[in-house]
């Protein structure tokens, strides 16, 4: 198993390109059952977890081609394949956002058996909105040995709710959307997640043919049409790696650029960068982050788009280590999200959590120390801890970090990070 070595203490400087969305990626490839005929997608990360979504598609009868300037062609043809409909444990297992091929393949195909994808490491990963979801478009759905079994005749639309106990869903929002757009009739989402890359799936599946409106707010109108067929599309910017490099400028209070951003899907992270006293420049698509030596602790809650997000959490719990004050972050999307707690802690951070929430006190420094990454955004708050930590840090398991962050190592590294990956 791979590691990473960080020698600590080194301020970046530079400028560094944003990759597209993987959480946009993800579902608008398997959008792309819907759709008869080749689309090319620029933008897709070289990551691991597309290479997972790549192979599931494939087992489903896809054409997928990657070209040298990384755009993708993913082809399925209207009428072939009807009885591929199966996304087995053995894929699934790697990534829950494989579900997301449940909602297409119903339509589609009718039938869908997707492998249940489980809890995880960031918590209690239920699917109940999905299926209550799917259900009201007419969908007959078993839940037995470990699979979800969904069958109908074509979808009918209705008017749903996707409001759970945490706020609405993503992915069901994405499987709800996708069911729908080739259902009979009208369908009306209300609390549909607003995430940016769920915008961008529907402006996908709308280039495609699809009906939707109502696109970023949170009731979606989609009128079901007959077919869909295949298009040219480029993915948004990845908020989440751009938010991460932003805090590698800021925790190592160094000076950089960040290229093809798009700031207006970071207005959440941005003022709480400012708040803390980094200096964040938009001009375009660019960024620039300007740290400083006088930092300010803060509070912060994450919450669905668009506010704080999750997936920034352990990142920003990282810098607020460094902050002298008490600094709380509270979790509202995944209550017990805090695997990286311990590790920080390992490198000398002072914090305590209760119940949901994280209470910071933040030091001058860390130290480094060897740390384990238990899941991706995780793995991105351990790998910004270890580039101020005094000393050496050695991050194991960074499988995980390769599921979402192209050669995170290597373009940290350009910009000045003293950092290794090691192959055992
Ligand atoms: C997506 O997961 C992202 N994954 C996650 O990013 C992200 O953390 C999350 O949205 C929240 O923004 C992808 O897009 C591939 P949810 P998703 O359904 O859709 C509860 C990363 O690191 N819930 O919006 O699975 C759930 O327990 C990953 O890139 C239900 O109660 O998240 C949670 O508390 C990690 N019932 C809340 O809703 C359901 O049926 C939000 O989860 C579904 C969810």
């Amino acid at each position: 198993m791979d590691k990473i070595v960080i020698e600590g203490c080194h301020r970046l400087e530079g400028r560094v390109r944003i990759n597209g969305a993987k959480n946009a990626a993800l579902p608008i490839m398997a959008a792309c059952i819907l759709l008869n005929g080749p689309s090319r997608i620029k933008g897709i990360p070289d990551i691991v977890d597309i290479q997972t979504q790549s192979e599931i598609l494939k087992n489903l009868g896809g054409e997928i081609k990657r070209f040298e300037d990384g755009t993708f062609e993913i082809i399925f043809r209207d009428g072939e394949n009807a009885d591929r409909f199966i996304a087995p444990y053995e894929l699934v297992k790697k990534m829950r956002a494989s579900i997301c091929v449940l909602g297409p393949l119903l339509s589609k195909r009718r039938k869908a058996k997707v492998s249940y994808p489980g809890g995880c490491v960031i918590g209690q990963r239920p699917i109940d909105l999905h299926i209550k979801g799917l259900k009201a478009l007419g969908a007959q759905i078993e839940t037995a040995e470990g699979y979800i079994t969904a069958a109908a005749d074509r979808l009918k639309g209705t008017e749903i709710s996707l409001m759970g106990q945490y706020g609405t869903t993503v992915l069901g929002t994405c499987n709800v959307m996708t069911a729908a757009v080739m259902a009979e009739g009208t369908t009306i989402i209300e609390h549909a997640a607003c995430e940016p890359e769920v915008q961008d799936l529907a402006n996908f599946l709308n280039k495609a043919g699809a009906k939707i409106a109502g696109i970023g707010e949170d009731r979606l109108i989609i009128e079901g049409v007959r077919e869909l067929n295949g298009v040219d599309y480029e993915i948004i910017p990845d908020r989440i790696e751009a938010g991460t490099f932003m805090i590698a400028g800021a925790i190592t209070k160094g000076d950089i650029t960040l290229e093809n951003v798009r700031t207006e899907h970071l207005t959440a992270v941005i003022d709480k960068l400012r708040d803390i006293g980094v200096e964040v420049v938009a001009d375009n698509n660019n960024a620039r982050i300007k740290g400083s030596s006088l930092y300010h602790n803060v509070d912060l809650t994450t919450l669905p788009y668009p506010g704080m997000p999750t997936d920034m959490q352990a990142q920003f719990m990282a810098l607020l280590c460094t902050v002298e004050g008490k600094s709380i972050i509270t979790e509202k999307v995944f209550t017990d999200r805090f695997m990286h707690v311990p590790e920080l802690i390992r490198m000398g951070a002072d914090i305590r959590i209760e119940v949901s929430s994280a209470i910071i006190r933040g030091k001058p420094f860390l130290s480094g120390a060897s740390v384990m990454v238990s899941d991706l955004r995780a793995g991105a708050g351990l790998v910004l801890a270890g580039l101020v930590a005094k000393g050496t840090t050695q991050i194991d398991r960074i499988y995980h970090l390769d599921r979402g962050y192209e050669r995170l190592e290597e373009r940290l590294s350009k910009l000045g990070a003293v950092i290794k990956r090691i192959s055992d």
